[in-house]
């Protein structure tokens, strides 16, 4: 079967703070997309790398990833619509889709082969998940108005695989926006499946997160 990587990094990324495009800001020197796009790279099974540019930077961005086998086209207005135009650049094919955020630059080459490995297993739509570590609570101005049972709650990371036609599918129902591409798939009725995520997976949105980020990469250089 053939795995696809629908690529999403068009946001502006305002929450960074810089005024540039989140996908570009330097981790280690590098850009981040560049970051991302190396790690999907690695993984022998992925086939075709289809990444969403801000429509400005398509050109910018293409070059910076010419060392790379990936296409560069232009995102959407939000998330939703840039996975959306992914879609329609897929080759015909391709089979298995996953979806992974550009901001998530250092998931794991095995993350994505877990994630592969539950598709080819039967799975229609995947999701990483980790446990919820801190105590959750509904807030309205400055007052609490309830505790979120923690139990059965998941953190979602990506990248989030599906059997292509499902997601397609899920993404030509009309709705409201979704935060994520399961949560399409979910309001089709069908089973979403979990596999444990990876800590390294986090969203890279802080400038918190990119010291974070560096230290993951100190210690993947000296191999620990
Ligand atoms: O803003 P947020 O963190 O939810 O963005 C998640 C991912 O979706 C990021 O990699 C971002 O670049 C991408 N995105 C996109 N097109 C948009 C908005 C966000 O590809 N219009």
């Amino acid at each position: 079967m053939s795995v696809a990587v629908v690529l999403p990094a068009a946001g502006r990324g305002e929450r960074l703070g810089s005024g540039v495009v989140k996908a570009l800001r330097e981790l280690a020197g590098e850009p981040l997309l560049l970051h991302a796009v190396r790690g999907v790279r690695a993984v022998p099974a992925i086939g075709c790398v289809v990444v969403l540019a801000p429509v400005g930077l398509v050109n910018d961005m293409a070059v910076l990833l010419s060392p790379y086998d990936v296409v560069v086209v232009p995102g959407g207005d939000d998330r939703q619509e840039s996975v959306r135009h992914g879609l329609r650049s897929l080759a015909a094919d391709v089979d298995l889709v996953l979806v992974h955020d550009a901001a998530r630059a250092l998931a794991p080459v095995s993350l994505f082969e877990e994630v592969i490995a539950a598709l080819r297993a039967g799975a229609e739509a995947v999701v990483p998940v980790l446990p919820v570590a801190d105590t959750v609570k509904r807030v309205v101005g400055d007052r609490v108005t309830g505790t979120v049972e923690r139990t059965d709650l998941r953190a979602v990371q990506t990248p989030q695989g599906f059997v292509r036609e499902v997601l397609e599918k899920a993404h030509a129902q009309l709705g409201p926006p979704a935060t994520d591409d399961a949560a399409l798939v979910e309001r089709l009725g069908r089973t979403v499946v979990t596999v444990p995520g990876s800590e390294e997976a986090f969203k890279v949105t802080t400038p918190f997160d990119l010291l974070l980020a560096e230290t993951v990469l100190t210690r993947r250089a000296r191999g620990r």
